[in-house]
């Protein structure tokens, strides 16, 4: 980090120009007179628009942004160019480099996600990752680890951690108002688009598909990978499970109040909906059991259904949450506010709402300078993820499965338990060291 004079200079910015840029949100530690110096990993929808929002912030300089595909890379730059003016690279490794870069935000595929992390923590940069925190079960328990290891910030990109409307109905709902919460359930209903059949092709100019590929298994370019549908191939996603419906089951876990894992899960999901490469379901029922020591009210069970070629709004929520008290029900949507019924199906309360995206970020920022744990810090990111992963395997194999919670380990099923790891490319600079 360094002074918000030092910063101000170093990119141009008047002192008292500055002054009157301050966003409402800005943290009287910056105000302080501290900076952060940021690189963005990852341009594509989602890392553009983060580096949007960091870019704006006045405490906040962006050095880089790195894509292996040069045109976004150039495009993202440009974007930010009134306000930054950041080095565009293809190499992660040569951002992770520069002493002078406090903090990454890594917004790549999933399959870049643990990876990229722990090489950041390893050079002692904070971290922002986004959703699902990891490619799999055995990656994020690398990342917690990791991330004690280097006491560093790691934020996860599940923004409802920050949303106040959530936080605020879940203090009620944490306090009883509507009795013992025993059931949760989450739903994904959306549409997506289908992919198509495809053959391999050639990689477009000015893309570096070895990079892209990282230490995923080498395979041959095809256009309908990149960019956005690897979230549908089992070596780069977790399919939509890990996608929209990890910040479901993030919301649904945390208003359940549970903190630990499942110890029993069941699925039953394929393809009902596309005909085409995707190679995760479409379809998705999941019901996890948390047994706490077994008896009744200690029992708790989350369900999750996805339907992503479905247009319906399932209870008026195309995302949503449904939390089953004992005297009365919340019904809450990812971007639609809540409703809460007592008694009798009464409505008691009502309110509209919006995931506050903004509101995550500066968070990051904030606990970058106070050294507190972000709202999405990277145990609650990696506990939510794995919901998705073992409702991807369970479905995968095709039958209930056991699962140690402290372990981390599927009990008597060796197919299921390689699942929680990966395949690597062998010799891979990025394949994580144990
Ligand atoms: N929090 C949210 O609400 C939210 C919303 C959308 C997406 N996401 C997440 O953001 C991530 C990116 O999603 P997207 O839709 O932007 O995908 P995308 O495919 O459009 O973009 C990913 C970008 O990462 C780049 N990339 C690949 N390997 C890289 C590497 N080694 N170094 C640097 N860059 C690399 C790709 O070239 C691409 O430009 C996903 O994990 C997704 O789940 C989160």
């Amino acid at each position: 980090m360094s002074t918000r004079r030092e910063f101000l200079e170093r990119s141009g910015v008047a002192l008292a120009a500055a002054s009157t840029m301050v966003h409402t949100s800005t943290p009287a530690q910056a105000a302080e007179g501290q900076s952060v110096t940021l690189a963005s990993i990852g341009v594509g929808g989602q890392g553009s628009s983060l580096l949007k929002t960091f870019a704006d912030m006045p405490d906040v300089k962006v050095a880089y942004v790195c894509d292996p595909d040069e045109a976004r890379a150039a495009k993202a730059a440009e974007s930010i160019k009134d306000k930054q003016s950041p080095q565009t690279l293809a190499d992660l490794r040569r951002v992770l480099d520069d002493p002078k870069v406090d903090a990454v935000v890594v917004a790549t595929p999933d399959h870049w996600h643990g990876p990229a992390t722990l090489l950041a923590l390893a050079a002692g940069k904070h971290v922002y990752v986004e959703k699902p925190c990891s490619h799999n079960i055995r990656e994020g328990r690398l990342m917690v680890e990791a991330a004690e290891r280097a006491k560093k910030v790691v934020q996860v990109g599940t923004q409802s951690r920050s949303t106040g409307y959530i936080r605020d109905i879940f203090a009620k709902l944490h306090g009883g108002i509507i009795g013992e919460i025993v059931v949760a359930k989450a739903w994904n209903s959306q549409r997506r688009k289908d992919i198509g059949h495809l053959q391999p092709s050639e990689a477009p100019a000015g893309f570096d598909h070895d990079l892209w590929i990282g230490p995923a298994p080498m395979q041959p370019f095809q256009a309908n990978r990149q960019h956005y549908n690897w979230h549908w191939w089992y070596d780069f996603g977790t399919g939509d499970a890990g996608n929209d419906g990890v910040h479901e089951l993030d919301v649904a876990r945390w208003g359940l109040g549970v903190d630990g894992h499942p110890s029993r899960v069941a699925a039953i999901g394929g393809k009902y909906g596309f005909d085409d490469d995707q190679q995760f379901p479409d379809t998705l029922y999941t019901s996890f059991d948390y047994p706490g020591n077994g008896s009744v009210g200690q029992k708790k069970q989350l369900i999750f259904e996805m339907r992503i070629w479905s247009p319906y709004k399932q209870e008026g929520f195309d995302n949503g949450c449904a939390f089953y008290g004992r005297e009365g029900m919340l019904l809450l949507g990812k971007n639609g506010g809540y409703k809460l019924f007592g008694p009798g199906s009464k409505l008691i309360e009502e309110q509209t709402g919006k995931v506050d995206t903004q509101a995550h970020r500066r968070n990051f920022i904030d606990c970058i300078y106070s050294g507190a744990k972000p709202n999405a810090d990277i145990l609650t990111g990696h506990v939510s993820a794995t919901l998705c992963h073992l409702a991807n395997i369970a479905a995968r194999v095709g039958r209930s499965l056991e699962f140690d919670p402290a372990k981390e380990e599927i009990v008597g099923d060796v197919e299921a338990q390689k699942l929680v790891g990966r395949t690597y490319r062998e010799g891979h600079w990025a394949v994580p060291k144990v």
